[in-house]
């Protein structure tokens, strides 16, 4: 678990300045249990059966984590990939290709390909892909998704549901996807919608969940082969003091007694499918870095580290709050209040900002030298890192009880430079 114990921050029964000091900065570090107490948190909270759930791996691809979660998770939890390249390290972690869905949007004919040849079952974003698909694997089995025209989210960029959102086949048109379907006899084993990220209110969930039964409901005669029905990801995990997580027990009771009264209606149990990413990884993980450079303007006290948005781009790309603490002396005082900045050259890159500017934010007064850990950035924080300013990517370390592993080298400027 990560916790402060006498003023030090800990990931597992490591101080985090060891942490630091033997894997250099900048670092992402990730607690082991932590991933684990998720994963069980998900699988219990539930109580729905058949129930599975497809870890969206976009959140945090990284093997040595993609093979805890399988191994965490055995029989229930399975991969939600975007890509043939988080289908090929699903593959390598272990999933079996029945364990997988690729959920695609705006892809190739290649890319199909690339999922049908192996197996993994494809989930058509759209009528003209459900198209394309038919044509290139007719008599097969397919998952198409809906946009139930009801999103939520922490920011607009990652609300997936309404007529601003590219995602899905609109709920009016599902009768045209089912026509495509027995055009060419594909059998409909899933129905699928995603509304949004970062969702901490559950209603919108619930809501979004109504309205896609209802649709299975409204079109039952043509739904003959259906196995499942996946209301996709979007749990929120805190990040802001004042934020509370949700009341799982509450929230999975609601889930799974609305599915099971459907499933009376429909006539037959079916799967009950999530595809959290977030919620699985994000309290996990930990950016290290350490302070290089103190410096005022007439309006903040700058304090830069050597890392920036090309590692950890959450701040910059949604305003997105992270909690940020000195690792060896947490609650130290005196205090003052400080801009956390980076080391890109663009004057967003700033860890302490919302989507307007900057926001001070209140730290033990820092030096050059000290080490920062930038903390719930284990979901969308490696897998969004960029070589932006011909930087490479930070290592990724498991901290697991006593002990610590990296699981992805300190990327070779060599790589940066000439790809290879
Ligand atoms: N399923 C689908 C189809 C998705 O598109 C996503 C996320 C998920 C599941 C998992 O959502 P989660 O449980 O992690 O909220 N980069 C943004 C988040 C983008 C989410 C994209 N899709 C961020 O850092 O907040």
């Amino acid at each position: 678990m990560i916790s402060v114990k006498g003023n030090s921050l800990f990931l597992g029964e490591i101080p985090a300045a060891e942490l630091a000091g033997r894997f250099g900065t900048p670092v992402y570090a990730y607690d082991e249990e932590t991933i684990r107490s998720k994963v069980r948190d998900l699988v219990q909270g539930i109580g729905y059966r058949p129930f599975r759930i497809f870890y969206a791996a976009k959140a945090n691809t990284n093997l040595s984590i993609l093979r805890l979660i399988r191994e965490e998770g055995k029989g229930v939890v399975g991969i939600d990939a975007v890509s043939p390249g988080e289908i090929e390290v699903a593959l390598k972690a272990g999933f079996k290709p029945v364990e997988i869905i690729f959920t695609s949007t705006s892809v190739t004919d290649e890319e199909m390909k690339f999922a049908i040849l192996r197996k993994v079952l494809v989930n058509c974003d759209s009528l003209s892909q459900l198209e394309r698909y038919g044509r290139l694997s007719p008599n097969s089995r397919v998952c198409f998704r809906v946009n139930p025209d009801v999103g939520a989210g922490h920011h607009g960029h990652v609300i997936t549901g309404g007529p601003d959102s590219k995602f899905g086949i609109w709920a009016a048109d599902v009768g045209k996807a089912l026509d495509i379907a027995e055009k060419y006899n594909l059998a409909v084993v899933g129905i699928h919608e995603h509304i949004g990220s970062g969702i901490l209110e559950t209603e919108k969930f619930l809501t979004a969940m109504n309205v896609l039964l209802s649709i299975v409901e409204k079109n039952k005669a043509r739904l003959q082969g259906l196995e499942f029905v996946d209301f996709g990801g979007g749990i929120g995990v805190p990040y802001r003091p004042d934020q509370k997580p949700i009341d799982f027990s509450r929230f999975g009771r609601a889930v799974s007694s609305l599915f099971e009264d459907f499933c009376g209606k429909f006539g037959r149990k079916l799967s009950l499918v999530i595809e959290p990413g977030r919620y699985l990884v994000a309290e996990s993980g930990v950016l290290f870095c350490t302070v290089n450079t103190v410096k005022s303007t007439p309006k903040h006290r700058f304090v830069g580290v050597d890392t920036g948005f090309n590692h950890l781009i959450r701040p910059m790309a949604y305003g997105s709050y992270h909690p940020i603490v000195l690792v060896d002396n947490c609650n130290g005082s005196p205090r003052e209040k400080v801009a956390v900045c980076g080391n890109i050259c663009e004057s967003g890159d700033v860890f302490t900002r919302n989507e307007e500017g900057i926001v001070d934010r209140e730290l033990p007064v820092l030096k050059e030298g000290c080490v920062l850990a930038i903390l719930v950035a284990g979901a969308y924080g490696f897998s969004m890192a960029s070589t932006y300013n011909t930087r490479p990517r930070p290592p990724e370390v498991l901290v697991s009880g006593k002990n610590a592993k990296l699981i992805r080298k300190r990327e070779d400027l060599k790589h940066v430079i000439y790809g290879m």
